[in-house]
């Protein structure tokens, strides 16, 4: 499995857990804003493993919580360039390989805020709404050549995307980025009939949204 993102330490950490439960972890330094070193990661990729992804998960990520009024074009930009063009360019370049897989299914990591409105959230919205989009489109032109497309709905989470992020933030009413983990491996597994186009995050226990 290879784990990408722009921090070395930390997709070595995760790529050395991957080892130790008896996987093939493989760390990627990669920023998904920058189509040269997307390519050059997911050929990395590729060459591991036999040229062949069986699933590719967009999932790297940035949050921003603005009132419009006083949000700056630098963090729409930059919002745009992780939540968007990332996807785009990971999806891009690692199609070949899903194309030689059998079993092969693309995750695009969306939000619930990809189909709510929340105040100051204008930037994330934009994005995450166009994440969904993206994916409908996908699973149109995807699907018929044999690569299942899923969008996934976490609600909060419990990670460091709220570091730093001014907000009275609940952490114990978030879920854990396990439970994230946990339906998008269970919609790797569904049959092929079951319709996973929209991938759900139940909330935790005792907690509504
Ligand atoms: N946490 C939530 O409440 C929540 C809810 C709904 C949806 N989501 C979505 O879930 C996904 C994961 O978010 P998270 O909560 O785990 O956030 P996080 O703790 O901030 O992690 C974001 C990840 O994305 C990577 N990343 C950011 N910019 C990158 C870039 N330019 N190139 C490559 N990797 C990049 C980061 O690593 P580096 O900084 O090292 O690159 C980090 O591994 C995001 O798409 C987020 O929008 C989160």
């Amino acid at each position: 499995m290879a784990v990408a993102a722009r921090t070395r330490s930390e997709v070595e950490s995760v790529a050395l857990e991957v080892d130790g439960a008896g996987g093939k972890g493989l760390a990627i330094e990669m920023d998904v804003v920058d189509l040269a070193s997307v390519e050059s990661g997911v050929n990395r990729a590729l060459d591991e493993m036999d040229g062949i992804f069986d699933v590719v998960v967009n999932n790297a990520g940035a949050f921003a919580v603005k009132p419009f009024a006083e949000l700056s074009p630098a963090t729409w930009y930059r919002l745009m360039a992780v939540n968007l063009n990332g996807p785009f360019h990971v999806t891009l370049m690692s199609l070949k390989g899903l194309e030689g897989s059998e079993r092969a299914h693309l995750f695009n990591v969306s939000s619930i805020a990809g189909r709510q409105a929340y105040e100051g959230s204008s930037a994330y919205c934009t994005t995450k709404f166009g994440l969904v989009g993206f994916g409908e489109v996908l699973s149109l032109e995807l699907e018929p050549r044999g690569i299942r497309v899923s969008t996934v709905f976490p609600g909060a989470t419990d990670t460091t995307l709220f570091d730093g992020v001014s907000g009275d933030w609940d952490r114990s009413q978030m879920n854990q980025p396990e439970d994230v983990a946990e339906v998008i491996w269970k919609a790797f597994e569904a049959p092929p009939g079951e319709s996973v186009q929209n991938v759900e995050v139940p909330p935790p226990a005792g907690v509504s949204r």
